[in-house]
């Protein structure tokens, strides 16, 4: 088990805000109300360290792929800042460099890769686009590198995407994004659509590549079982907003909040000297473009008392380690 807690810091982000929308849904005309904003990210802070593997968390449309694309730069964020190492604002990193540091691997490897190009021939464009004048290197050995990384046969170069499968794919989406020798690498549900045995090793190749590189990764996923095994550090969104943070002891052993309680009781743990008290998920997740006054969990939470209605609350430190956004935590 690699230690990271005193890793360097290698990405900030502070009070990030995205909003989307202004303009008139079909509700909105019905109801002769003006234009609603979607509130996809509410001041979200968090930092990731060199080498380290953050789990970001949470239903479907709580903001998490928007978070990702925001600490990238494939959207610009409405508010808050994104900072490198060193104190540089990410957005005043060049567009190279910004590639070189980070790179995104997405769910679906087939629709990432460009189906016209063998995927030899694919690193290797990966690999000369990044190229500085200054590191001149050999590209064909540089692609049989990046295949053993990953785990792919050589003989992969002459091949299309098409006869892969989706396990290979993802594996090559990961070599094309190693080409540029990244510090981070934002996984965005990069397992989400695969079988369970390919998921544990393309997982086991994500801690490989941690391990041996010092990769640092935004893990994102809605399988809490996939985080519980890749994650040093978890993050729990709801509706835009950390609701939970801490190691993945803290989360997956003790946690605080109502939410992950709800999230983690849902799914079956094979760990039995885990116990939770069982909590059902109940009631949809609230619209997002509906804006609330306390808790945006207050509407769907057993423990909910009046004052979680009136007040938006904070995120209060439980431990060195674990934060947790919710007015009640001393009481359940
Ligand atoms: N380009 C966009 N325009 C308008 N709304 C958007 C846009 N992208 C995302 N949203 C909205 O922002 C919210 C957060 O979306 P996001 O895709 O970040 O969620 P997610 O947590 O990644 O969900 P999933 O688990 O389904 O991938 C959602 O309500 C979504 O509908
Ligand atoms: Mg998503």
């Amino acid at each position: 088990m690699v230690k990271v807690s005193d890793s360097p810091v290698l990405l900030t982000v502070d009070k990030l805000e995205k909003r989307f929308g202004g303009r008139r849904r079909l509700g909105d005309i019905l109801g002769g109300k003006s234009a609603s904003v979607l509130h996809a990210l509410k001041g979200v802070s968090l930092h990731v360290k060199k080498g380290e593997i953050v789990g970001v968390v949470g239903e479907s449309g709580c903001g998490k792929s928007t978070l990702g694309k925001c600490i990238i730069g494939l959207q610009r964020p409405s508010g808050g800042t994104v900072t490198w190492s060193g104190g540089r604002p990410v957005e005043q990193l060049s567009r190279f460099e910004r590639s070189t540091r980070m790179q995104m691997v997405f769910q679906d490897p087939y629709s990432s890769l460009n189906p016209r190009f063998p995927i030899g021939g694919m690193l290797k464009e990966a690999l000369a686009t990044h190229r500085t004048t200054a590191a001149r290197i050999d590209l064909n050995a540089e692609v049989d590198r990046l295949l053993g990384i990953v785990g792919l046969p050589l003989s992969l170069k002459q091949k299309y995407p098409y006869a892969l499968s989706g396990g290979q794919r993802q594996r090559v989406s990961i070599a094309r994004a190693l080409a540029v020798k990244p510090e981070l690498i934002i996984a965005d549900e990069p397992v989400s659509a695969l079988d369970a045995s390919v998921q544990a090793q393309i997982i086991n190749l994500f801690e490989e590549i941690r391990r041996q590189l010092q990769v640092a990764f935004v893990f994102v996923a809605h399988d809490l079982n996939v985080v519980k095994r890749v994650s040093d550090r978890v993050l729990v969104m709801y509706l835009g907003e950390i609701v939970e943070e801490g190691t993945k002891e803290d989360i997956f052993s003790t946690p605080r909040h109502p939410y992950t309680r709800a999230l983690l009781s849902a799914i079956p743990i094979a760990d039995p000297s885990v116990r939770l008290p069982s909590t059902i998920l109940e009631g949809e997740l609230p619209d997002p473009h509906d804006t609330m006054a306390g808790c945006a969990f207050s509407s769907r939470c057993p423990y909910v008392k009046e004052p979680c209605r009136q007040s938006h609350p904070g995120l209060t430190g439980v431990s060195d380690t674990h934060r947790a956004r919710c007015i009640r935590l001393a009481e359940i």
